[in-house]
């Protein structure tokens, strides 16, 4: 395998792993923590894409698409070597011409360097844009967690002030209300864990308080006592929250601008309404934050914190980091996959696409290439209509169009051909008139706008 100077030791599975070898299945089967798409999820799927479209547009952000697949020194940089997410989540390989490559475990990484690369600093500040798109972590499959998921995010570059951390928090809770859910059915969770100054102080306080403790902690606790101590605080290990409680707080140690910021978008946040939870304890899995860090929870979820609808806080030292100029900055990403989950048990109401109150139905050759052609007639004037070109038996066709429940059928046969014409069922009085091909579609759409 090439390898190429400054690479970074990363392989699939993260850091040392490598695949084994398998036998070659006979049947092929989804691979673990993938999901399809049915059609019936589509309705929920579609909703939430036209809310984030239309907060979108509301608040003035603009779309962006990034690629799935990035340098994976991109997400080491950014995301941080230490991490969950890169040292064991990525999917990982070198391409065909020697590049380490990742498919993406996220996308705030992706949009620094695009504003970057674009020269987005030259336009005016601040930058809003947002995204959809699938997100690869190869994590421990388990409920409202898989390892392609989606998530829509909504990034603010260029931006300094608390009022633009309010701005997001509100924007991510107004996604939730369109979307249905009652505001009583999450909770938005906020903490600041300072900047680079204060957190290192708070950082040796930390891990001398559980240095002490060290014996009572679980395995992973022990790791990240030295590899990333801020972690320490979201275990879920009861254990280990037991010790937490007693942990130091990081508010306590915020330096003054710091702790200004903090209040700054807590004071908006009351005079908008927003209601939130002050959690000491929320730190986030990704090394880029700074100062706000956020999480919205569903509310009925006993373990709520595992499964966070949606996340995020500023990151003012991540376009700097990647060679971009001092860029302070905020945003956050939902997943769609525990929306969809959540909008099923709160059975949030949700429009179904609008199905064809018409079946065209045919018998014999001539018939269905009259069939075929009214079909384009129809969808030309607008008119939906469900077909089964490739059955032959009219009972059969019928029983499907009963079963679809349309209105009309509309019969074709061989005797309709020769007179220009087509037989229209009633489906539910079961009466059926003879019209004039040509007259068709204005008959039909006479008939649909009176029923
Ligand atoms: P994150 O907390 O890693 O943050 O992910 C954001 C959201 O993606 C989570 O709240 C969750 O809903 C969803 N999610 C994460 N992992 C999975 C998974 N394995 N399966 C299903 N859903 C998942 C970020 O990704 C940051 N980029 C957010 C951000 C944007 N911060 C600033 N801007």
């Amino acid at each position: 395998m090439p390898k190429k100077k400054g690479d970074i030791k990363v392989v699939a599975g993260g850091i040392g792993a490598s695949a084994p070898e398998r036998p070659i299945k006979k049947t092929n089967q989804l691979l673990k923590g993938f999901k399809d798409i049915l059609p019936d999820e589509q309705k929920y799927w579609q909703h939430v894409f036209k809310s984030v479209e239309k907060v979108a547009q509301q608040y003035r952000y603009l779309k962006i698409d990034s690629p799935i697949l990035e340098e994976t020194s991109l997400f080491v940089r950014t995301v941080g070597k230490e991490t969950d997410i890169v040292s064991k989540e990525m999917y990982t390989f070198t391409d065909a011409g020697g590049d380490l490559v990742s498919l993406r475990p996220e996308a705030t990484a992706s949009i620094a360097r695009a504003y970057i690369e674009h020269g987005m600093m030259s336009l005016p500040q601040p930058v809003k844009l947002y995204y959809v798109g699938p997100m690869f972590r190869r994590e421990n499959p388990q409920s409202g967690r898989f390892r392609q998921f989606y998530q829509f995010g909504f990034e603010v570059l260029g931006g300094a002030g608390p009022v633009i951390d309010a701005q997001n928090i509100l924007v991510a809770y107004n996604i939730c209300v369109d979307l249905g859910f009652k505001p009583d059915a999450f909770t938005v969770q906020i903490n600041s864990i300072g900047c680079q100054n204060c957190r290192g102080e708070y950082k040796k306080e930390l891990v001398n308080f559980y240095k002490a403790k060290r014996k009572f902690l679980c395995g992973d606790c022990k790791k990240r006592l030295i590899r990333n101590p801020l972690r320490l605080l979201d275990c879920k290990v009861e254990g280990c929250r037991a010790i937490r409680r007693d942990a130091p707080q990081i508010l306590d140690w915020l330096d003054d601008e710091c702790k200004a910021h903090f209040m700054g978008v807590l004071e908006f946040l009351d005079a908008l309404e927003v209601s939130y939870v002050l959690n000491p304890h929320l730190v986030r899995g990704l090394d880029y934050y700074t100062r706000t860090v956020f999480e919205l929870w569903m509310s009925q979820k006993e373990d709520a914190s595992q499964n966070s609808l949606g996340s995020g806080g500023r990151y003012d030292a991540l376009v700097e980091s990647l060679g971009g100029p001092p860029t302070p900055a905020c945003g956050f990403a939902f997943g769609i996959e525990r929306l969809v989950q959540l909008m099923k048990l709160q059975e949030v109401k949700v429009k179904d696409k609008k199905s064809p109150d018409i079946f065209i139905a045919q018998i014999g050759q001539q018939a269905k290439i009259r069939a075929m052609k009214l079909f384009e007639m129809l969808r030309n004037e607008g008119i939906l209509a469900y077909e089964a070109f490739s059955k032959d038996s009219l009972k059969t066709q019928l029983e499907l169009a009963n079963k679809l429940q349309v209105k009309y059928a509309i019969i074709i046969g061989q005797k309709e051909v020769l007179d220009g014409t087509v037989l229209v069922r009633d489906m539910e009085a079961g009466i059926q008139e003879i019209i004039n091909y040509e007259k068709v579609a204005s008959d039909v759409k006479k008939k649909l706008s009176s029923a």
